[in-house]
């Protein structure tokens, strides 16, 4: 016999939301499961962002549902929301470091945040996350002393320094080299496989989203455009799809740039 499918740890349904009188959000329903890394994409300002920030509360939708396993969380207050937040780690766009404290601090803050005094326990906490990260020798150095990859590390270190369930990791590789990146990738595949962690990755870069998911999304107008496997994406005739994977502008966005008459 075939085990049921496990419920869902996320669940959206219907979410509907706009800025103003603009709908970013026009009905998105998902699930995410257990143990699964799921890598969502779409063009620039399709509301990508905005979908990680209904997942941990930071954003309340207009309409529409948001599920933490069985508890209903988009009508949490915040003091609700705090046992939700601790199992969602959230890797945000900018690494969002505080710049005034080590990177042992940066990394602890969360663990001080949620009642941990113990700084024995602390500090031991904070070790086994440098260790995770490869980051081990930098425990006092400031963020204004790394480079760009290892202030990404640090602040993954700060996601996940609570065990959070989940990750919520928006476009972790953007901004490094192709070195670094895959840095970041071997350490989002490590708290997925050893950690058993579940990963939802918004990114821009297709080497690490082929490298790091087990399913695709493409959001695209408001919606869910296409919903997969790695395969059919790579596959996928969907034009819309390909271009997007590609990198291609299409004949509209094309035609625009020639409107704009600057190569005339
Ligand atoms: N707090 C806000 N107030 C007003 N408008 C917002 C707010 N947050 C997001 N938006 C708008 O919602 C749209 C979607 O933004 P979002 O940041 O989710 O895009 P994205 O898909 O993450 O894009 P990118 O790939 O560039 O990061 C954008 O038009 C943005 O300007
Ligand atoms: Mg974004």
């Amino acid at each position: 016999m075939t085990e049921p499918p496990a419920p869902p740890l996320l669940r959206v349904q219907n979410l509907c939301k706009s800025f103003g009188r603009k709908p970013v959000l026009r009905g998105i329903n998902l699930e995410f499961a257990p143990g699964v890394t799921t890598v969502i994409i779409g063009p620039s300002g399709c509301g990508k962002s905005v979908l990680l920030k209904h997942l941990v509360g930071l954003l309340r939708p207009d309409r529409g549902e948001v599920w933490f396993q069985n508890t209903r969380i988009d009508r949490l207050d915040e003091t609700s929301l705090g046992p939700i937040r601790r199992e969602i780690g959230f890797l945000f766009q900018q690494s969002a470091l505080f710049d005034s404290m080590t990177v042992g601090d940066n990394i602890a803050f969360p663990l001080r945040e949620h009642g941990v005094e113990d700084e024995t326990i602390v500090a031991s906490r904070v070790a086994r996350v440098l260790r995770l990260v490869g980051l081990e020798q930098c425990l006092n150095q400031m963020p204004a002393e790394l480079s760009g990859g290892q202030r990404k590390r640090v602040a993954l270190g700060r996601a996940i320094v609570l065990e959070p369930r989940c990750i919520l990791y928006d476009e972790p590789t953007t901004g490094l080299d192709p070195i670094r990146a895959d840095v970041i990738n071997e350490i989002i595949l490590r708290f997925s496989r050893k950690l058993g962690i579940t990963g939802i990755v918004v990114t821009h870069d297709m080497a690490s989203a082929f490298k790091v998911g087990d399913r695709f999304i493409m959001l695209h107008g408001g919606k869910v455009h296409l919903e997969g496997t790695p395969d059919e994406f790579r596959t996928c005739q969907d034009p819309v799809v390909r271009r997007f994977m590609l990198g291609e502008a299409s004949p509209e966005e094309l035609a625009a740039l020639r409107g704009s008459g600057d190569d005339a």
